[in-house]
């Protein structure tokens, strides 16, 4: 099974961010959280920010929209070059469409869910989405610890993927360490967002291969 390791820059130097993708060469896809003091209580940066970010990124842009009315604004992420364009279940008025969508426009398109959401409604459209996102602390900040109450809710989905023998990538975001990627690997994750365990400690080349051997540990 591939495993993915996605750097999040919300916990990189704002005023460097260049240079902090720089020390990331090792990564699979850096994410860049989108958020908007609406659908989440705090505010980061948006699409001028993420397309300039395209122009100097070696590593592809696996995008996270922590926004109301993603059916508006994910397209044009999509439009500015991210290789996956991720938005919430809660926020989207038509999901499917949208979907389609960023798909048509060439990226990869994520749904993603609230620790609090059930996955169930999900489940028959998961050939309409490249990955599922699913929430492993509440969005909005980095830095909190992992909610392990959501692994049943990941492992429904990984077994719903295999069942329909779809390649659907399932990433977790929010608490990931070297401590808890092997139980969200367990529970059936691929891709693996990290923040501050990459960013505050060290060389984060080092951090991202720590992560990468404990998945497989
Ligand atoms: C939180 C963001 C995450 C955040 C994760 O809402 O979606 O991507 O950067 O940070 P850590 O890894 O520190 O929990
Ligand atoms: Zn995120």
């Amino acid at each position: 099974m591939a495993t993915r390791i996605n750097p999040s820059i919300l916990s990189a130097d704002f005023a460097n961010l260049e240079r902090e993708l720089a020390r990331i060469g090792t990564a699979d896809l850096v994410h860049v959280d989108i958020m908007d003091n609406h659908f989440v209580p705090n505010l980061t940066f948006g699409l001028p920010m993420v397309q300039r970010l395209q122009q100097v990124s070696p590593i592809p842009l696996d995008v996270h929209l922590m926004i109301d009315d993603p059916d508006r604004w994910a397209p044009g992420y999509a439009e500015a070059g991210a290789a996956s364009v991720t938005f919430h279940a809660e926020a989207a008025n038509e999901p499917v469409a949208l979907a389609r969508r960023l798909r048509e426009i060439g990226a990869r398109a994520g749904i993603a869910l609230k620790p609090g959401t059930d996955a169930t409604p999900y489940l028959d459209l998961l050939p309409e989405f490249d990955q599922v996102l699913i929430m492993t602390v509440e969005p909005g900040f980095g830095g909190q610890s992992f909610i392990h109450e959501t692994m049943p809710k990941l492992r429904r989905v990984a077994d719903a993927v295999e069942a329909a023998g779809l390649d659907v990538w399932l990433q977790v975001d929010g608490g990931i360490t070297a401590e808890t990627i092997g139980i969200a690997a367990e529970a059936g994750a691929d891709t693996f967002v990290a923040g501050s365990a990459v960013y505050n400690g060290g060389d984060p080349a080092d951090r991202i291969e720590e992560l990468r051997a404990a998945v497989l540990s």
